[in-house]
Protein backbone atom coordinates (compact mmCIF):
# COMPACT_ATOMS: atom_id res chain seq x y z
CA UNK A 1 0.00 0.00 0.00
CA UNK A 2 1.18 3.84 -1.04
CA UNK A 3 2.91 5.49 2.39
CA UNK A 4 -0.09 7.50 2.90
CA UNK A 5 -2.37 4.38 2.87
CA UNK A 6 0.09 3.08 5.86
CA UNK A 7 -0.45 6.28 7.21
CA UNK A 8 -3.70 6.24 7.40
CA UNK A 9 -3.00 2.37 9.08
CA UNK A 10 -0.98 3.94 11.92
CA UNK A 11 -3.57 7.04 12.62
CA UNK A 12 -6.07 4.11 12.61
CA UNK A 13 -4.38 2.00 14.73
CA UNK A 14 -3.47 4.45 17.41
CA UNK A 15 -7.00 6.45 17.39
CA UNK A 16 -9.15 5.65 20.61
CA UNK A 17 -12.11 6.97 19.25
CA UNK A 18 -12.80 7.42 15.02
CA UNK A 19 -15.73 9.46 13.47
CA UNK A 20 -15.99 8.90 10.05
CA UNK A 21 -17.65 11.97 7.92
CA UNK A 22 -19.13 11.13 4.35
CA UNK A 23 -20.22 12.27 1.41
CA UNK A 24 -21.34 11.50 -2.14
CA UNK A 25 -18.38 9.92 -3.25
CA UNK A 26 -18.62 7.28 -0.79
CA UNK A 27 -21.77 6.00 -2.89
CA UNK A 28 -20.38 6.32 -6.36
CA UNK A 29 -18.62 2.83 -6.43
CA UNK A 30 -22.02 1.79 -5.70
CA UNK A 31 -23.55 3.22 -8.68
CA UNK A 32 -25.00 6.19 -7.36
CA UNK A 33 -23.82 9.49 -8.94
CA UNK A 34 -22.30 12.22 -7.07
CA UNK A 35 -23.07 15.77 -7.15
CA UNK A 36 -19.76 17.69 -8.62
CA UNK A 37 -17.65 15.19 -10.32
CA UNK A 38 -17.86 15.09 -14.17
CA UNK A 39 -21.78 13.43 -14.75
CA UNK A 40 -22.91 14.41 -11.19
CA UNK A 41 -26.10 15.92 -10.54
CA UNK A 42 -25.19 19.55 -10.65
CA UNK A 43 -23.61 19.09 -13.55
CA UNK A 44 -27.08 17.63 -15.12
CA UNK A 45 -29.62 19.66 -13.52
CA UNK A 46 -29.56 23.06 -12.18
CA UNK A 47 -29.98 23.14 -7.96
CA UNK A 48 -32.03 25.89 -8.12
CA UNK A 49 -34.62 24.01 -9.73
CA UNK A 50 -34.71 21.46 -6.48
CA UNK A 51 -34.88 23.98 -4.07
CA UNK A 52 -37.21 23.70 -1.16
CA UNK A 53 -39.17 27.00 -1.80
CA UNK A 54 -39.79 25.72 -5.43
CA UNK A 55 -40.80 22.31 -4.17
CA UNK A 56 -43.47 23.96 -2.21
CA UNK A 57 -44.75 26.14 -5.02
CA UNK A 58 -44.78 24.13 -8.65
CA UNK A 59 -46.38 20.83 -8.77
CA UNK A 60 -44.12 19.95 -11.41
CA UNK A 61 -40.92 20.38 -9.19
CA UNK A 62 -42.65 17.85 -7.47
CA UNK A 63 -43.58 15.59 -10.33
CA UNK A 64 -39.84 15.89 -11.30
CA UNK A 65 -38.47 15.00 -7.81
CA UNK A 66 -40.85 11.86 -7.30
CA UNK A 67 -39.30 11.00 -10.99
CA UNK A 68 -35.93 11.09 -9.46
CA UNK A 69 -36.89 9.74 -6.64
CA UNK A 70 -38.06 6.43 -8.22
CA UNK A 71 -35.15 6.58 -10.66
CA UNK A 72 -32.68 7.09 -7.33
CA UNK A 73 -34.19 3.72 -5.77
CA UNK A 74 -34.28 1.67 -9.48
CA UNK A 75 -30.60 1.70 -9.24
CA UNK A 76 -30.96 -0.89 -6.22
CA UNK A 77 -27.19 0.42 -4.90
CA UNK A 78 -25.77 -1.78 -2.92
CA UNK A 79 -23.20 -0.88 -0.16
CA UNK A 80 -19.64 -0.96 -1.45
CA UNK A 81 -16.07 -1.98 -0.13
CA UNK A 82 -15.85 2.01 1.17
CA UNK A 83 -19.25 1.33 3.33
CA UNK A 84 -17.99 -2.66 4.60
CA UNK A 85 -14.93 -0.75 6.11
CA UNK A 86 -16.28 1.66 7.81
CA UNK A 87 -18.14 -1.62 8.98
CA UNK A 88 -15.48 -3.26 10.08
CA UNK A 89 -13.55 -0.25 11.80
CA UNK A 90 -16.88 -0.32 13.97
CA UNK A 91 -16.80 -4.18 14.91
CA UNK A 92 -13.24 -3.99 15.95
CA UNK A 93 -14.35 -0.67 18.32
CA UNK A 94 -12.42 1.97 16.62
CA UNK A 95 -15.09 3.91 15.22
CA UNK A 96 -17.78 5.75 16.91
CA UNK A 97 -20.10 6.77 14.63
CA UNK A 98 -20.55 7.85 10.71
CA UNK A 99 -21.72 11.25 10.34
CA UNK A 100 -23.15 11.44 6.46
CA UNK A 101 -24.66 13.98 3.86
CA UNK A 102 -25.75 11.02 1.93
CA UNK A 103 -29.57 10.29 1.36
CA UNK A 104 -28.95 7.04 0.27
CA UNK A 105 -29.13 4.62 3.72
CA UNK A 106 -25.98 2.76 2.40
CA UNK A 107 -24.36 3.16 5.60
CA UNK A 108 -27.12 1.24 7.56
CA UNK A 109 -27.47 -1.37 4.81
CA UNK A 110 -23.61 -2.09 5.23
CA UNK A 111 -24.30 -3.00 9.00
CA UNK A 112 -23.15 0.67 10.53
CA UNK A 113 -25.08 0.93 13.67
CA UNK A 114 -24.12 4.63 14.58
CA UNK A 115 -24.87 6.75 11.94
CA UNK A 116 -26.29 10.44 11.75
CA UNK A 117 -27.86 11.73 8.59
CA UNK A 118 -27.32 15.63 8.78
CA UNK A 119 -29.35 15.91 5.40
CA UNK A 120 -31.75 13.76 5.98
CA UNK A 121 -33.02 10.19 4.17
CA UNK A 122 -34.43 9.58 0.48
CA UNK A 123 -36.35 6.08 2.54
CA UNK A 124 -38.63 8.13 4.15
CA UNK A 125 -41.14 11.05 3.17
CA UNK A 126 -42.62 13.55 5.45
CA UNK A 127 -45.41 15.50 6.11
CA UNK A 128 -44.11 19.40 5.22
CA UNK A 129 -47.75 20.76 5.95
CA UNK A 130 -50.04 22.87 4.26
CA UNK A 131 -48.29 26.01 4.13
CA UNK A 132 -44.51 25.66 4.77
CA UNK A 133 -42.30 28.97 4.38
CA UNK A 134 -38.68 29.83 4.79
CA UNK A 135 -37.29 25.82 4.70
CA UNK A 136 -38.77 25.36 7.73
CA UNK A 137 -41.61 22.63 7.37
CA UNK A 138 -44.40 22.46 9.78
CA UNK A 139 -45.81 19.08 9.07
CA UNK A 140 -48.37 17.41 11.33
CA UNK A 141 -45.84 14.30 12.18
CA UNK A 142 -46.81 11.79 9.22
CA UNK A 143 -43.83 9.63 7.93
CA UNK A 144 -43.99 6.76 5.61
CA UNK A 145 -41.20 4.77 3.54
CA UNK A 146 -40.43 6.26 0.24
CA UNK A 147 -42.33 3.56 -1.39
CA UNK A 148 -45.67 5.38 -0.31
CA UNK A 149 -45.57 7.96 -2.26
CA UNK A 150 -44.64 6.24 -5.40
CA UNK A 151 -47.86 3.88 -4.65
CA UNK A 152 -50.14 7.13 -4.36
CA UNK A 153 -48.13 7.96 -8.16
CA UNK A 154 -49.11 4.47 -9.17
CA UNK A 155 -52.57 4.50 -8.12
CA UNK A 156 -53.24 8.28 -9.98
CA UNK A 157 -52.82 10.40 -7.55
CA UNK A 158 -50.46 12.58 -9.26
CA UNK A 159 -49.48 14.81 -6.03
CA UNK A 160 -49.69 12.78 -3.58
CA UNK A 161 -50.69 14.77 0.29
CA UNK A 162 -50.50 13.57 3.68
CA UNK A 163 -53.42 11.85 4.58
CA UNK A 164 -53.34 12.77 7.80
CA UNK A 165 -53.50 16.59 7.68
CA UNK A 166 -53.69 17.46 3.76
CA UNK A 167 -50.47 19.25 3.82
CA UNK A 168 -47.34 18.55 1.10
CA UNK A 169 -45.48 15.50 1.78
CA UNK A 170 -41.25 15.55 0.77
CA UNK A 171 -38.78 12.87 0.75
CA UNK A 172 -37.20 13.22 4.08
CA UNK A 173 -33.98 15.15 2.17
CA UNK A 174 -32.97 17.89 3.28
CA UNK A 175 -32.73 20.31 -0.17
CA UNK A 176 -31.06 23.68 -0.67
CA UNK A 177 -32.92 26.31 1.16
CA UNK A 178 -34.63 23.54 3.99
CA UNK A 179 -33.78 23.99 7.69
CA UNK A 180 -31.00 20.75 8.65
CA UNK A 181 -32.34 18.79 11.08
CA UNK A 182 -31.44 20.58 14.31
CA UNK A 183 -30.99 17.19 16.47
CA UNK A 184 -29.16 15.38 13.70
CA UNK A 185 -26.74 18.47 13.73
CA UNK A 186 -26.08 18.93 17.60
CA UNK A 187 -25.05 15.27 17.90
CA UNK A 188 -22.84 15.17 14.38
CA UNK A 189 -21.36 18.30 16.10
CA UNK A 190 -21.49 16.53 19.28
CA UNK A 191 -19.26 13.13 18.40
CA UNK A 192 -17.01 15.70 16.06
CA UNK A 193 -15.81 17.58 19.62
CA UNK A 194 -15.40 14.10 21.34
CA UNK A 195 -13.80 12.19 18.32
CA UNK A 196 -10.01 11.94 18.13
CA UNK A 197 -9.84 11.14 14.69
CA UNK A 198 -11.76 12.27 11.96
CA UNK A 199 -11.73 10.21 8.69
CA UNK A 200 -13.07 12.78 5.86
CA UNK A 201 -14.03 10.39 2.97
CA UNK A 202 -15.82 11.14 -0.53
CA UNK A 203 -16.78 14.80 0.11
CA UNK A 204 -15.58 18.31 -2.11
CA UNK A 205 -16.50 20.32 1.29
CA UNK A 206 -18.31 22.45 -0.49
CA UNK A 207 -21.60 22.72 1.38
CA UNK A 208 -22.08 24.57 4.96
CA UNK A 209 -22.66 23.86 7.26
CA UNK A 210 -22.07 20.21 6.94
CA UNK A 211 -18.21 21.63 5.45
CA UNK A 212 -17.45 23.27 8.84
CA UNK A 213 -17.36 20.17 11.08
CA UNK A 214 -13.63 19.08 10.27
CA UNK A 215 -12.61 22.53 11.55
CA UNK A 216 -14.63 21.76 14.25
CA UNK A 217 -12.60 18.56 14.87
CA UNK A 218 -9.30 20.27 14.46
CA UNK A 219 -10.26 23.13 17.04
CA UNK A 220 -11.25 20.12 19.52
CA UNK A 221 -8.02 18.78 18.99
CA UNK A 222 -8.73 15.64 16.98
CA UNK A 223 -6.46 14.58 13.65
CA UNK A 224 -8.16 15.26 10.55
CA UNK A 225 -7.80 12.96 7.70
CA UNK A 226 -9.50 13.86 3.97
CA UNK A 227 -9.92 10.58 1.66
CA UNK A 228 -10.81 11.39 -1.56
CA UNK A 229 -10.16 11.14 -5.60
CA UNK A 230 -9.78 15.19 -6.02
CA UNK A 231 -8.52 17.62 -4.09
CA UNK A 232 -10.67 19.33 -1.91
CA UNK A 233 -11.25 22.78 -0.69
CA UNK A 234 -10.43 21.77 2.75
CA UNK A 235 -7.06 19.79 2.25
CA UNK A 236 -4.84 22.52 3.64
CA UNK A 237 -6.64 21.38 6.80
CA UNK A 238 -6.02 17.88 7.03
CA UNK A 239 -3.04 16.19 9.09
CA UNK A 240 -3.57 13.47 6.53
CA UNK A 241 -4.46 13.57 2.65
CA UNK A 242 -5.33 10.47 1.03
CA UNK A 243 -5.84 10.98 -3.24
CA UNK A 244 -7.55 7.82 -4.40
CA UNK A 245 -10.83 5.87 -4.53
CA UNK A 246 -12.72 5.09 -1.87
CA UNK A 247 -13.11 1.96 -1.65
CA UNK A 248 -9.17 0.87 -2.31
CA UNK A 249 -7.69 3.25 -0.06
CA UNK A 250 -10.15 2.68 3.00
CA UNK A 251 -10.28 -1.82 2.49
CA UNK A 252 -6.19 -1.13 2.18
CA UNK A 253 -6.48 1.06 5.54
CA UNK A 254 -8.04 -1.18 7.67
CA UNK A 255 -6.28 -4.44 6.70
CA UNK A 256 -2.86 -2.44 7.32
CA UNK A 257 -3.93 -2.01 10.99
CA UNK A 258 -3.36 -5.42 12.17
CA UNK A 259 0.31 -6.07 10.24
CA UNK A 260 1.00 -2.00 10.90
CA UNK A 261 0.75 -3.04 15.35
CA UNK A 262 2.68 -6.15 14.45
CA UNK A 263 5.30 -3.81 12.99
P1 LIG B 1 -32.88 17.95 -3.73
O1 LIG B 1 -34.33 18.09 -3.61
O2 LIG B 1 -31.94 19.05 -3.36
O3 LIG B 1 -32.60 17.60 -5.27
C1 LIG B 1 -31.71 16.70 -5.71
C2 LIG B 1 -32.45 15.96 -6.82
O4 LIG B 1 -31.54 15.08 -7.32
C3 LIG B 1 -33.61 15.20 -6.21
O5 LIG B 1 -34.67 15.12 -7.09
C4 LIG B 1 -33.02 13.86 -5.96
O6 LIG B 1 -33.94 12.79 -6.12
C5 LIG B 1 -31.99 13.78 -7.06
N1 LIG B 1 -30.87 13.01 -6.59
C6 LIG B 1 -30.16 13.19 -5.47
N2 LIG B 1 -29.17 12.30 -5.44
C7 LIG B 1 -29.30 11.54 -6.57
C8 LIG B 1 -28.60 10.46 -7.11
N3 LIG B 1 -27.54 9.99 -6.49
N4 LIG B 1 -29.02 9.92 -8.29
C9 LIG B 1 -30.09 10.43 -8.93
N5 LIG B 1 -30.82 11.47 -8.48
C10 LIG B 1 -30.40 11.99 -7.30
O7 LIG B 1 -32.52 16.91 -2.81
P2 LIG B 1 -32.53 15.45 -2.70
O8 LIG B 1 -33.38 14.64 -3.42
O9 LIG B 1 -32.91 15.47 -1.34
O10 LIG B 1 -31.02 15.10 -3.08
C11 LIG B 1 -30.02 15.94 -2.53
C12 LIG B 1 -29.49 15.19 -1.40
O11 LIG B 1 -28.95 14.02 -2.01
C13 LIG B 1 -28.41 15.89 -0.70
O12 LIG B 1 -28.82 16.17 0.59
C14 LIG B 1 -27.24 14.94 -0.74
O13 LIG B 1 -26.72 14.76 0.53
C15 LIG B 1 -27.82 13.70 -1.26
N6 LIG B 1 -26.97 12.92 -2.12
C16 LIG B 1 -26.78 11.68 -1.65
C17 LIG B 1 -26.07 10.81 -2.38
C18 LIG B 1 -25.94 9.49 -1.79
O14 LIG B 1 -26.69 9.24 -0.85
N7 LIG B 1 -25.03 8.66 -2.27
C19 LIG B 1 -25.50 11.20 -3.61
C20 LIG B 1 -25.73 12.52 -4.06
C21 LIG B 1 -26.50 13.38 -3.30
N1 LIG C 1 -13.60 7.73 -4.08
C1 LIG C 1 -13.10 8.88 -3.56
N2 LIG C 1 -13.62 10.10 -3.82
C2 LIG C 1 -14.69 10.14 -4.65
C3 LIG C 1 -15.26 9.00 -5.25
C4 LIG C 1 -14.67 7.75 -4.92
N3 LIG C 1 -15.13 6.60 -5.42
N4 LIG C 1 -16.29 9.38 -6.03
C5 LIG C 1 -16.37 10.73 -5.94
N5 LIG C 1 -15.41 11.19 -5.12
C6 LIG C 1 -15.19 12.56 -4.71
C7 LIG C 1 -15.37 13.59 -5.80
O1 LIG C 1 -14.12 13.88 -6.39
C8 LIG C 1 -15.88 14.81 -5.02
O2 LIG C 1 -14.82 15.64 -4.60
O3 LIG C 1 -16.20 12.82 -3.76
C9 LIG C 1 -16.55 14.18 -3.79
C10 LIG C 1 -18.07 14.29 -3.86
O4 LIG C 1 -18.36 15.65 -3.71
P1 LIG C 1 -19.82 16.16 -4.07
O5 LIG C 1 -20.27 15.58 -5.36
O6 LIG C 1 -19.78 17.66 -3.92
O7 LIG C 1 -20.75 15.52 -2.96
P2 LIG C 1 -20.92 16.02 -1.46
O8 LIG C 1 -19.63 16.60 -0.96
O9 LIG C 1 -21.54 14.93 -0.70
O10 LIG C 1 -21.98 17.20 -1.63
C11 LIG C 1 -22.34 17.85 -0.42
O11 LIG C 1 -23.97 19.14 -1.66
O12 LIG C 1 -25.76 19.27 -3.17
C12 LIG C 1 -25.40 19.19 -1.85
O13 LIG C 1 -26.78 18.31 -0.22
C13 LIG C 1 -25.96 17.95 -1.28
O14 LIG C 1 -25.03 16.52 0.43
C14 LIG C 1 -24.73 17.19 -0.78
C15 LIG C 1 -23.76 18.29 -0.55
Amino acid sequence: PSPSVQSLSRMLAGAERVVAFTGAGISTESGIPDFRSPGGIWTRYDPRDFTFDRYVADPEVRANSWAMRRAFFATHARPNAAHQALVELEVAGRLAGVVTQNIDGLHQEAGSRHVIEIHGTAREITCIGALPVDGAPDGCGFTAPHTWALEQIDAGVEDPRCPDCGGLVKSATISFGQQMPLDAVRRAQAEVAACDLLLVVGSSLQVYPAAALPGEARQHGAQVVIVNDEPTDLDGLAHLVVRGRAGEVLTAAVAGIGSDTLG
